[in-house]
């Protein structure tokens, strides 16, 4: 087996579309195996065997997994562990967004929006250590925002959920380190990127208009791709990075630059 991430063992969060897809895909081709875990298993399935197709062998699985339900972690965990033959990388990527102001936001959303964004991946790397210490070097990779490191009038529970994801990288980091594991953590911090997260914009304004908007508040004047994404979590699951913890990767287009 070769490439970059030759041997490594990932557990992906809301792998069935978008940034979860395409870091799945992105891994696989540098030699990784995958587990998608997601709530749709139907995409989870689908993208699962779009990269075994693509690469002739069993490299990847899918599983159900509501991030929010730890029984459902600890069961998911272990399967992809037997599946996989261990577990070297974790993703943390599966989030989601409400809108409203912090007038407007309803606190069943701010609940639902911590939880998902923030409860799993206290949940997610509480039950995955266990296993990636059996498989070191490791690496957790948590897919913050930029809006976890800038905020915006409308977006209290996104802004607050990222936040809270970008320090709580950093807390992981150092807990590994104290404990002398060769397991780094570090968060990911990308701006508008063209997965289905945007839909409810382009279905209220256009596809056009909608990008076109958030284009233009992006220094490099476009949104970005999900490979723009999946190249840099293949970088923090590979040891090229392996002195890399505790650590934020932001890629935003310059956004954070002015
Ligand atoms: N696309 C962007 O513009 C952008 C920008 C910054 C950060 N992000 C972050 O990147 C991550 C991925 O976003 P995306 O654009 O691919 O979104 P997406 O909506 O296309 O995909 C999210 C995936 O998460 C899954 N999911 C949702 N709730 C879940 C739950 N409770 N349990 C398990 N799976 C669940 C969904 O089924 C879906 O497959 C999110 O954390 C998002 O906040 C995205």
């Amino acid at each position: 087996m070769s490439g970059r991430v030759a041997g490594k063992k990932a557990f992906i969060t809301g792998g069935a579309q978008g940034l979860g897809a395409a870091m799945g895909a992105a891994l696989a081709a540098e030699g990784a195996k995958v587990t998608l875990a997601d709530i749709n298993l139907e995409g989870a399935k689908a993208q699962a065997a779009a990269i075994n197709a693509a690469h002739g062998s069993e490299v990847a699985f899918a599983l159900a997994l509501d991030v929010t339900q730890e029984d459902q972690w600890i069961a998911a965990l272990a399967a992809a562990d037997a599946a996989m033959g261990g577990l070297s990388v974790l993703i943390n990527n599966a989030g989601i967004s409400r809108s409203g102001d912090i007038e407007q936001l309803s606190y069943e959303d701010w609940k639902l929006v911590m939880d998902v964004n923030v409860d799993s991946v206290f949940l997610g790397t509480k039950h995955a250590l266990k296993y990636m210490r059996q498989h070191q070097p490791g690496s957790i990779i948590n897919i913050s925002s930029i809006a976890g490191l800038i905020a915006a009038h409308n977006s209290p529970v996104y802004n607050a959920s990222k936040a809270a994801v970008w320090l709580l990288s950093k807390g992981i980091a150092l807990h590994c380190a104290k404990q002398g594991l060769d397991i780094r953590s570090n968060s990911i911090h990308p701006t508008f990127i063209d997965t289905p997260i945007l839909d409810p914009l382009r279905q209220r304004f256009g596809k056009e208009v909608a990008e076109g908007k958030l284009a233009r508040q992006v220094p490099l004047g476009r949104i970005g791709a999900p490979s723009d994404i999946a190249n840099a979590a293949l970088y923090l699951a590979s040891d090229e990075s392996r002195f890399m913890t505790g650590a934020e990767l932001k890629l935003d287009g310059g956004i954070s630059a002015m």
